[in-house]
């Protein structure tokens, strides 16, 4: 039998006064530096501002910002802070099930990924780490026309459902062109996005002269001097383009451009609601008509038999003073939710608006900003962590309000702040 090892003097607790025993528990040092930094990160807002420490400013200031005076980028959390639950107990919530289904796909919770365009911006991974990420989740991700992973490189990590978002270039055989390869790899369900007819005025970006990917000049040179850790991963990595695209004569991002002069040179502005019927001919799938914002037009989208509507206003970047999208649940459910399911994008931080939303009569909520901020902070583990609070915040809030299952989450849940 081998001799017990005697104790090391370091280790005798027994000198240390029994108050101050009691109190010290060492925490294990944690050695890597992304799980610490996960690890504080308690909400959507800790990784927002983890985020800002740790992005460039103008890098920050893109994924961060709105259009004019993001008043609408302000109202879209705002309209979910105003509300609150009227909450029941005594139901027995011992087991909560927020699982669902979306457009005939069963869903473990209410919750799509949005389109995010230039998402290598925020770490090099980019959209594949998210589309990882949400695949792991079992939630649908969309991949914007303006990714900086193509079409074909998400497909390949993401066997999950995933949605491919439309922006209607001026050369439509561009657009059909993209729509099909999509087709061919298994994308269940286009986006177009309709709250782009020009880019709204993004005056964070105007400021900094912002340009995809950053021009290097002094400024940048700085930024990027205080900001090592994503300067050295960005400079390490092939180059930021738009992978879509690449190649076509339409500008691939690879020189640096203004994101308003490339959009307003290249989406037609001129699309209208007869273009849906051109749409059909090239897509036979479901259509998602991300960017509705008021009852008139979700009830033309619905007599024009689209099977989904995202009440968006493109997270406060496009028109400052439009709706609040959790201010349209109620009145657009209303009129239209016997024909068409609808979708809540904007200002979704945390797992109790999704429950808000879904309660107001949404089929599911969508997030941008959220996703990116763990992006940044974590790579495709920092997703991941954004994903796991969402789903435990639902699930905690469905008990703490009597829900059991989505069924039980009506109106009557929600009441005023
Ligand atoms: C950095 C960034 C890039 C975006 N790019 C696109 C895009 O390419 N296509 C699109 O339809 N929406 C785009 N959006 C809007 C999002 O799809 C979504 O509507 C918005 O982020 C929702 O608001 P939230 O950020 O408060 O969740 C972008 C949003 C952000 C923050």
């Amino acid at each position: 039998m081998a001799a017990a090892a005697p104790e090391r003097p370091g280790r005798d607790r027994s000198r240390l006064p029994a108050s101050l025993q009691a109190v010290l528990r060492f925490r294990r040092l944690e050695l890597d530096p992304t799980t610490r930094r996960l690890a504080h990160a308690a909400s959507v807002a800790d990784l927002r501002l983890m985020a800002r420490r740790r992005l460039p400013r103008g890098v920050f200031d893109y994924i961060d910002g709105g259009a004019e005076d993001e008043r609408t980028l302000t109202d879209n959390e705002r309209a979910f802070a105003e509300l609150s639950f009227e909450p029941r107990v005594l139901n027995g919530v011992g087991t909560v099930d927020p699982s669902t289904t979306l457009l005939g796909r069963p869903l473990p919770m209410p919750l799509v990924l949005a389109p995010t365009g230039f998402t290598r911006i925020a770490d090099p991974e980019g959209e594949l780490a998210v589309a990882r990420a949400a695949a792991r989740a079992g939630l649908p991700y969309s991949l914007s026309t303006l990714g900086t992973r193509s079409i074909e490189e998400v497909a390949a990590v993401n066997r999950g459902a995933k949605w491919f978002q439309v922006y209607v270039w001026r050369d439509r055989g561009l657009v059909r062109e993209m729509v099909q390869r999509a087709a061919d790899v298994g994308y269940e369900a286009l986006v177009l996005t309709v709250d782009t007819a020009v880019l709204g005025r993004r005056e964070r970006d105007v400021r900094r002269g912002f340009t995809l990917p950053p021009k290097v000049g002094l400024g940048t040179l700085v930024d990027g001097a205080l900001h090592p850790s994503w300067t050295w991963r960005f400079v390490r990595s092939e180059p930021i383009r738009f992978a879509n695209v690449v190649g076509r004569g339409v500008g691939d991002g690879v020189d640096a451009v203004s994101l308003a002069d490339y959009t307003n040179r290249q989406f037609d502005p001129d699309l209208s609601w007869r273009d849906l019927d051109w749409l059909r001919t090239v897509w036979g799938g479901p259509i998602i008509l991300k960017g509705i914002q008021c009852v008139a037009d979700a009830r033309i989208a619905a007599d024009a038999g689209i099977e989904a509507i995202a009440l968006s206003n493109h997270g406060g970047r496009q028109l400052d003073g439009a709706p609040a999208p959790a201010r349209l649940i109620a009145p657009v459910v209303d009129a239209v939710g016997d024909r068409i399911e609808v979708i809540c994008d904007g200002g979704i931080r945390r797992g109790s608006d999704i429950v808000k939303a879904v309660a107001l009569g949404a089929r599911a909520a969508m997030i941008g900003r959220a996703y990116l901020y763990g992006l940044a902070v974590g790579g495709e583990r920092g997703v991941d962590h954004v994903l796991g609070m969402l789903d435990a915040d639902m699930r905690r809030t469905m008990a703490l309000i009597g829900a059991r299952r989505i069924s039980e989450l009506t109106p009557a849940v929600v009441g005023r702040a």
